[in-house]
């Protein structure tokens, strides 16, 4: 089915932004000579090197920073657009890349550091020989059971050292993985589960969340039952226990079915294996997002463009060396993880930090504790990560003795005034900020400074990268120059590397999402007709730096989170009393964007504390926590045009305390006003 696109948030959005053009729009920032000193990337003629005539040869760069067990013969196929094909003929193995070969050099050097969140517990350090050993045995493990090349494996785990160690040997295989964010409920994990086509789902016993141990085999209970209701049974659960401290679930061991990874590996100490040499275009992993109707979108990633774009970006923009020690505080299971935890910085061998637990547990100088203790140099979070700690304790970082060299943003637009205390409370006026705008569609970032070449301006993610023609269009397709002043839809001109090579099992939606809105000859051949349409609002300035104002679609962005409305409408439906919901953006001052739900209720049914509960519930186990509603309303009717379309603009801007507009020619205009009165009281 086609996603339809819906524009009715952005004229909200869009003014908004319009007003955010003007905050300390033109305020330079400018990197420190100590860090122009030493940066990877300090080559001026770079944009020319990658300007549309050298395009597409001119990304033999980035695949030139990986080994090829096969050098490709052709650098972009583009004859079944929009599924373009890099580095075609190529043949390397990821996990090859990431751990192997490192280890004449680096060996004895730090890959990962892990850091538990009971702060009793001691770091762990993974050398590069550790974890090619580990990684060894956990492939070996797989391979006993089974897997092969392209199938595929769900992975439900926490951040924990076994997650990349479980994804490497994956990779080794060249088996595909979906690494599901651990916060995901196990039903939502077994939609993902069944739509990949995974037999095996990869969990982990439990693991410490702001001082408590969470139970997580009980996800993956659910996840089989869920799975096996759907017609797609899961076959077998590999369970890690979490070291140290190993945990009994309350969920038993089902025999013949669940088995401990550690008992498992017992069979597979000191074995070896082969990395898999694959194909440049193979996928390497499945990444699913929220779509625009109820059913995630499963992006794949191929191995070669995938890798090579995250490795010259971690290099180039995250300017890691060997001897930094890198940490960025996401989740491995979000894109920013898989990117910029696990292949872009183990392909340039980085030391990269593991963080298990809440940035503010037990307090607000944790993050700061553990740059402190373990020297970390280069620190990479969410704005809502920023707001978060900025609120919790302003001054807690200038209680530690820790020096950024470099700091990213990613995931929402950074306010300025967040930006400012960032650069001179955390970084201490001594590090490079780079504002990343990428998608999970895109692998790796789009448009940013590069860190010693442009000053940094707060609030703006910079110019697109070196290769990465974006621009800002009008709906109708035209071009809006930089600086009009006025906001439109950002797109990228032309495929590179690291771009998704579709949705599994569904080009058609994969086509409507991303092309269907600005290509207008399905059939050229020719990448200049296939501008990718990326969902988000955004204006560019005269200097060419873009500002990113947020989705244009149903997806709402809470504190970095993709949810799409659809998904969480459904799961409203799901509550016996509820005819008809709606679910809306509401601002937050800290995590961006939260949801608000509006549900009418069947005949019969009364207004009670109880439904709003169920509500509340009901989206809570079937997406998971993260999705939770900030309010839930339950009204008499939904407004609704009189072709019976729900007017969700109209209750977004009740939300958010805007003016409805003219609502006159709605079916029911006047349940607006008991709308309105109900949330925003008389004023
Ligand atoms: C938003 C996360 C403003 C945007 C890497 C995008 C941003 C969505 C930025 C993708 C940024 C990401 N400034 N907004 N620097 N980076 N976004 O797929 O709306 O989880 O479309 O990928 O996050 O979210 P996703």
């Amino acid at each position: 089915m086609a996603d339809e696109i819906r524009t009715d948030y952005t004229e909200a959005e869009v003014t908004e932004a319009e007003v955010a053009v003007h905050w300390g729009e033109e305020d330079y920032y400018y990197p420190p000579m100590h860090f122009i000193a030493q940066a990877n990337m300090t080559d001026e003629t770079i944009y020319e090197r990658f300007s549309e005539e050298n395009f597409p040869e001119c990304f033999k760069e980035y695949a030139d920073l990986l080994d090829w067990d096969q050098y490709w013969h052709t650098t972009l196929d583009t004859s079944n657009p929009p599924f373009w094909k890099w580095f075609v003929g190529g043949k390397l193995n990821a996990c090859y890349n990431c751990v192997d070969r490192h280890l004449p050099k680096y060996r004895n050097k730090a890959a990962f550091i892990f850091v538990p969140e009971p702060e009793d517990e001691p770091h762990l350090v993974l050398t590069y020989q550790e974890l090619f050993v580990r990684v060894n045995e956990v492939a070996a493990m797989l391979q006993s059971l089974g897997l092969k090349a392209g199938d595929r494996v769900t992975i439900h785990m926490p951040m924990v050292l076994e997650l990349p160690i479980t994804m490497l040997a994956c990779a080794r295989l060249g088996v595909i993985h979906s690494v599901v964010f651990a916060g995901f409920s196990g039903k939502a994990c077994a939609e993902r589960a069944v739509d990949s086509g995974s037999k095996i789902l990869i969990t982990m016993d439990g693991y410490y969340r702001n001082g408590k141990m969470l139970d997580h085999k009980v996800k993956a209970d659910e996840a089989v039952q869920v799975a096996a209701e759907m017609g797609s049974p899961i076959e077998k659960v590999l369970v890690w226990r979490r070291y140290p401290r190993q945990y009994q679930s309350k969920a038993p061991m089902v025999e013949g079915r669940d088995v401990f990874v550690d008992d498992l590996l017992k069979a597979h100490r000191g074995a070896r294996v082969k990395p898999v040499s694959m194909p440049a275009e193979a996928p390497l992993f499945l990444m699913y997002t929220s779509g625009t109707t109820g059913k995630p979108k499963g992006h794949v990633h191929s191995t070669g463009g995938y890798l090579a774009y995250t490795a010259w970006t971690s290099k180039n923009i995250q300017d890691i060396h060997p001897e930094d020690v890198y940490w960025c505080m996401a989740d491995i299971g979000w894109i920013t993880g898989h990117s910029y935890i696990v292949y872009g910085p183990l392909a340039v061998a980085a030391t990269s930090v593991i963080y298990e637990g809440v940035p503010t547990y037990p307090d607000a100088g944790r993050p700061w504790r553990i740059a402190e203790q373990l020297g970390v140099n280069i620190f990479h979070t969410s704005p809502t990560a920023i707001r978060m700690l900025r609120k919790a304790d302003p001054e807690a970082p200038l209680r530690y003795n820790y020096e950024f060299k470099h700091m990213t943003t990613v995931g929402e637009p950074i306010e300025p005034d967040v930006w400012r205390w960032y650069f001179h409370v955390v970084g201490k006026e001594r590090a490079v900020i780079v504002d990343t705008w990428w998608q999970t569609e895109t692998g790796g970032f789009l448009c940013t400074t590069i860190p010693a070449l442009h000053p940094m301006k707060p609030g703006s993610a910079g110019p697109a990268l070196p290769g990465i023609y974006a621009a800002i269009l009008d709906d109708e397709g035209n071009e809006i120059p930089p600086g009009a002043g006025k906001a439109g839809n950002i797109v990228i001109r032309n495929p590179w590397p690291s771009i998704t090579q579709g949705i599994w099992g569904d080009p058609d939606r994969f086509i409507n999402t991303y092309y269907a809105k600005y290509n207008k000859d399905p059939n050229s051949k020719d990448w200049r007709d296939w501008p990718y349409f990326a969902g988000d609002a955004a204006t560019q300035a005269a200097d060419g730096y873009f500002r990113i104002l947020g989705r244009v679609d149903d997806v709402i962005n809470v504190a970095g989170h993709r949810l799409g409305t659809k998904e969480l409408e459904s799961a409203v439906l799901t509550v016996e009393a509820v005819a008809e919901a709606a679910v809306v953006p509401r601002h937050d001052e800290v995590k961006g964007r939260v949801p608000d739900v509006y549900a009418s209720l069947k005949p019969g049914y009364e207004p009670s504390e109880e439904i709003r509960q169920e509500i509340v519930r009901a989206i809570e186990t079937i997406i998971g926590k993260i999705a939770r509603p900030k309010n839930v309303y339950i009204v008499p009717d939904l407004p609704k045009t009189r072709s019976g379309k729900i007017m969700r603009r109209v209750l977004a801007a009740i939300s958010n305390g805007h003016d409805v507009g003219d609502v006159t020619t709605l079916a029911n205009p006047e349940v607006v006003e008991v709308i309105r009165q109900m949330v925003q009281g008389d004023e």
